[in-house]
């Protein structure tokens, strides 16, 4: 393993979802982790299974979606823990346990109620037993910003001992300034003698605003993994940001090491949190914010303009922004259009692009505005061509005092079916009318309708959830009209729950 390159962590599912009110649900939560794989994060904390049977389920969802990263499940240093983590792990292709204790004198005395050398072996024990399930194992020392570094040298070296695979370095409370923080790391790396057979990790927390500063002194004093999340999301003040750690470590080449982050997907995954999470990004954060390239004083435009670098550290393409400024329209041609794509990284050409061309007309002529995230819903909705059951025609009637009702026409099994239903609202109406056709027993157990919020013309997705026998199928839908991708995703969810049981049901 090259010595150069630095893991990333990335716990916005675990550490970030802990914030009040960004909870998700499993559907949303396979959305981000399959944006994360896409990013090219190295592991995935996909939750705390323990925690909840929510949380478990999400564990499991994601262990099966996503399949590059190791999927990373957290524990107390609890026997039960472990087993439950191990349990919702099993479907990952490569798993990782995430197991720990408080080593400082707080947590020692005022939270565990314990003593520094009980502490000891039962971290010894969480690892030894968290290794009877998985390979690889990772030990967090919690509050390890504030513990004392001998002693925190001691447990590390007893936890390697016992089998772990990577040893974290929680600044928990956000206390720890950069020199002292990277000062830790080093005594670490000088005093723990078994520390060459594991991986040393940073998780810092944004307290005190230093938790960015405070991950890249502890790279650059011998970390190879950082903890961090999208949008730096987190508990209190947040954890370490994911893009800034990136775009420090891929600009700053004199620090000479790297990630494997696709860092031109930054921009897409920070907003794709933000929506999911309901957590507005702040216009000056780093990186991701909406002024972060933007450059308002005359004397910076000019700047700006007569050499891009004059005032500009990062090209803003290299995060995902588009350099630009052709604005897509209904009288944009094709070449526009695959000249789009191709800047956002994708290569659409044939009757793919014939295709969506036509998908994209039809949205341009309802939206004055196209923007690159639509264009990547269009891309996603070429993905119809497999659907077993195609939707041909939908029309609802609603309004204050009407009766909602609905009529699809849908191509199903190679023929074409009308029907009309009544509901309790449109989408309720549009659903029962394919129930009418398809006579699916699959039970709609999750609806959620997002926008993509820049105002009342723009797209809404949908995302469905069918069960079946106790497995759950996912759905999806885009569409400047949500009845429309209500029911195109409703139809998702059930033509795979049919393809997964064919006949069946
Ligand atoms: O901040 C922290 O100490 C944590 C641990 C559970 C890793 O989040
Ligand atoms: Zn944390």
């Amino acid at each position: 393993m090259a010595d150069n390159k630095v893991f990333i962590f990335d716990t916005t599912l675990r550490d970030g979802e802990q914030v009040p009110g960004c909870q998700l649900n499993t559907i949303e939560k396979i959305e981000v982790a399959k944006a994360l794989e896409a990013l090219g994060v190295d592991i995935i904390e996909a939750g705390f299974p323990i925690s909840s049977p929510g949380d478990f389920n999400s564990v499991v969802e994601i262990s099966k979606a996503v399949s590059e990263p190791t999927i990373c499940g957290l524990t107390r240093a609890v026997k039960k823990d472990i087993e439950v983590a191990a349990e919702a792990l099993k479907f990952a292709k490569r798993a990782r346990i995430h197991t720990g204790i408080g080593t400082s004198f707080y947590h020692i005395n005022y939270k565990l109620k314990s003593n520094p050398e009980e502490i000891i072996e039962r971290a010894k024990e969480a690892v030894k037993y968290a290794r009877k399930f998985v390979d690889d194992v990772e030990f967090y020392a919690e509050d390890a910003g504030r513990t004392e570094n001998e002693y925190l040298a001691r447990v590390i070296e007893a936890v390697i001992a016992a089998g772990a695979t990577v040893v974290n370095i929680p600044d928990t409370t956000g206390y720890c300034i950069p020199e002292e923080y990277g000062r830790k790391i080093r005594f670490l790396k000088e005093n723990v003698k078994n520390i060459d057979k594991a991986i040393i990790s940073t998780h810092c927390h944004n307290d005190l605003g230093m938790a960015t500063a405070n991950t890249i002194a502890g790279v650059m004093n011998g970390a190879r993994q950082v903890e961090v999340t999208i949008n730096g999301i987190g508990e209190r003040a947040g954890n370490t940001s994911l893009e800034e750690v990136a775009m420090i470590l891929k600009c700053r080449n004199d620090i000479k090491l790297n990630t494997g982050i696709n860092t031109k997907k930054i921009i897409s995954t920070s907003r794709l949190v933000s929506t999911l999470m309901r957590m507005p990004v702040q216009a000056n954060k780093a990186i991701v914010g909406r002024n972060a390239f933007a450059h308002s004083s005359g004397i910076h435009q000019d700047g700006v303009l007569k050499h891009r670098e004059n005032y500009e550290i990062i090209d803003p393409r290299e995060v995902g922004l588009s350099e630009s400024a052709i604005k897509l329209t209904a009288r944009s041609g094709r070449a526009a259009l695959k000249h789009r794509f191709e800047k956002l990284g994708y290569k659409v050409d044939g009757d793919k692009l014939d295709k969506i061309y036509e998908q994209f007309l039809a949205m341009a002529d309802k939206k004055k505005d196209i923007n690159d995230d639509d264009l990547v819903l269009l891309l996603g909705e070429d993905r119809s061509k497999d659907k077993i059951i195609q939707m041909e025609y939908l029309n609802v009637l609603c309004g204050k005092s009407a009766i909602p009702m609905a009529t699809v026409k849908l191509k199903y099994n190679g023929e074409e079916h009308v029907a009309t239903s009544s509901g309790v609202g449109p989408v309720d109406a549009a659903f029962s009318a394919v129930r009418q056709i398809v006579k699916t027993k699959a039970k709609l157990e999750e609806y959620l309708v997002q926008a993509i919020t820049r105002g009342t013309d723009d797209i809404g997705k949908v995302h469905v959830q069918v069960e079946y026998k106790g497995v759950n199928y996912y759905g999806f839908g885009a569409n400047s009209d949500v009845i429309t991708a209500s029911v195109e995703a409703y139809i998702d969810a059930i033509s795979n729950c049919i393809k997964a049981n064919p006949g069946k049901n």
